[in-house]
């Protein structure tokens, strides 16, 4: 027995408290109008940012939209294309958002106050634990205020790479934030075995 005890505390035995594990986003849900321009976008940069830093399978990663306009499409042509310039390959079908997605999921991100606010209509129809709900551009470091990720469907392909620079580097910063955030809650949660 002491020598089991011995082992544990050669190799620096780690327990987490089962209480903090839920305080960690680890599956993140990208939400706009119609999951064709901005979502399905976000998801595909997020991902790529998650296989760059190697750690995607950490995470579960997903989009969809408010409107059920766009349920089983492919992204906008003008939406792949800006993101292939930037060697980032979308790979989504168009889903509606669901009462349920808030049970699925840790973090769930809207593109813009619109997005949040019938959001936060789905999410009330959701019983029991929650994720929680944010504007995607709180983790904006180059916000200035500005709260929405701006629709680019009316516009033209300027709007398109406008919608990728913020996604870009929105992403980065939320992964650095995803990823601190893992470090506090693991640092908290260190149980120091003793002899
Ligand atoms: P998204 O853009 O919300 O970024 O996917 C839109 C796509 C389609 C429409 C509006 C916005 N639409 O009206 O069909």
């Amino acid at each position: 027995k002491l020598f089991i005890k011995y082992v544990e505390k050669a190799q620096f035995c780690v327990r987490i408290a089962p209480s903090t594990r839920s305080f960690m986003y680890k599956k993140i849900l990208f939400v706009c109008l119609g999951n064709i321009c901005r979502s399905p976008l976000a998801e595909a940069i997020f991902k790529k940012q998650l296989e760059i830093r190697g750690i995607q399978d950490q995470y579960t990663v997903d989009s969809c939209g408010i409107s059920n306009q766009h349920i089983g499409d492919r992204p906008d042509p003008r939406t792949i294309r800006n993101a292939r310039h930037h060697d980032v390959e979308i790979i989504h079908i168009g889903r509606q958002l669901i009462p349920s997605d808030f049970n699925n999921f840790d973090l769930i991100l809207t593109m813009d106050r619109s997005n949040f606010q019938n959001a936060t209509e789905v999410s009330a129809r959701a019983s029991g634990k929650k994720g929680d709900l944010k504007m995607m551009r709180s983790f904006d470091p180059e916000s200035l205020g500005t709260q929405d990720v701006p629709d680019p469907w009316y516009g033209n392909e300027e709007g398109f790479e406008e919608i990728f620079q913020i996604l870009s580097r929105t992403c980065e910063s939320l992964i650095d934030f995803l990823e601190k955030q893992q470090q506090t809650e693991v640092k908290k949660a260190r149980i120091p075995t003793s002899l």
